[in-house]
């Protein structure tokens, strides 16, 4: 007679075997594990039923804060570095590579393409940035024709996109292209840092136990190049103080930039080298 009753021992084994044997290959390989980790983390934190409740009351509630504008579930896996963990385990790449990092949800895709020295600063708001930039590959050839999407928050840490009212439409996005010798060149203001929403229960529940919420400032940039990997990545203001404290663990030593004071009143540079890897043969760039 096999084992049929429920007891801490074999609990995971008989929640397992419920699985149909024929189902999905990815659902079946994450299913399985799943189950074991639950029921392991359970029998070693020997929640109460108190303590049970309150943990599917914060799950009820982070549901609730989630709909079409606002991700509570994209936060919490955000600020237990889940997300960026996907990050690492998808996009290995050389260490002389540039790393990828999580896009977020500021991005928008429809922003106009500019020419070379345009200002994306719509309003001015901000001490003056130049940013220029060099696309290379692994053997530092230069990367001609590559496509460099660029976004960030105003001085005092806001996407336009979360202030409709106050900042023009498209401020502080941009297209452009590198030239022949692979470089790009805006004129912005520099990023303020900001923080998560600490508004929902994830804030509220991370906060209070001590989580940073802060973001240290940053440009984003998204480049593509035929028969290369698309780059998703940030570029963290160096003389930043959170940067050791990000609130979602995207900074690495690679990515952090030197914004220089050029000597005119506030106005800063920042010149920086994306290194792009082929894209492997039948694996288009994403
Ligand atoms: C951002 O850098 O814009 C961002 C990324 C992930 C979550 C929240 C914000
Ligand atoms: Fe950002």
């Amino acid at each position: 007679m096999p084992d049929i009753s429920f007891s801490e021992h074999n609990s995971a084994q008989l929640v397992a075997q419920r699985l149909d044997k024929h189902a999905e290959g990815a659902l079946q390989t994450f299913m399985v594990p799943f189950i074991e980790h639950l029921h392991k983390l359970i029998r070693e934190t020997r929640p109460t039923h108190a303590d049970w409740r309150r943990t599917v009351e914060f799950l009820t509630e982070v549901g609730h804060a989630s709909d079409g504008r606002r991700q509570e579930w994209v936060l919490l896996s955000d600020l237990l570095g889940v997300t960026a963990l996907i990050e690492e385990i998808n996009t290995r790449r050389p260490k002389e590579a540039t790393p990828n990092t999580v896009r977020g949800p500021f991005y928008r895709a429809d922003a106009p393409r500019l020419a070379m020295d345009a200002n994306i600063s719509l309003d001015g708001a901000g001490p003056a940035l130049t940013v220029t930039g060099h696309v290379r590959d692994l053997d530092g050839q230069p990367i001609a024709d590559a496509t460099i999407e660029t976004w960030q928050a105003n001085s005092e840490g806001f996407y336009e996109n979360q202030q409709p009212d106050l900042q023009p439409d498209f401020n502080l996005r941009g297209v452009f292209t590198t030239d022949a010798r692979g470089c790009f060149r805006y004129r912005t203001v520099r990023p303020g840092g900001y923080a998560v929403p600490a508004d929902g229960p994830v804030g509220q529940m991370l906060g209070s136990l001590g989580f940073p919420l802060r973001r240290p400032a940053h440009l984003h940039f998204l480049i593509k190049a035929e028969g290369f990997e698309t780059i998703s990545t940030h570029v963290y203001d160096g003389g930043d103080p959170h940067l050791g404290q990000d609130a979602l663990f995207g900074v690495k030593e690679e990515l952090i930039g030197d914004f220089r004071p050029t000597g005119k009143g506030d106005a800063l540079s920042l010149d920086f080298t994306f290194v792009m890897v082929r894209a492997k043969k039948g694996r288009g760039s994403t």
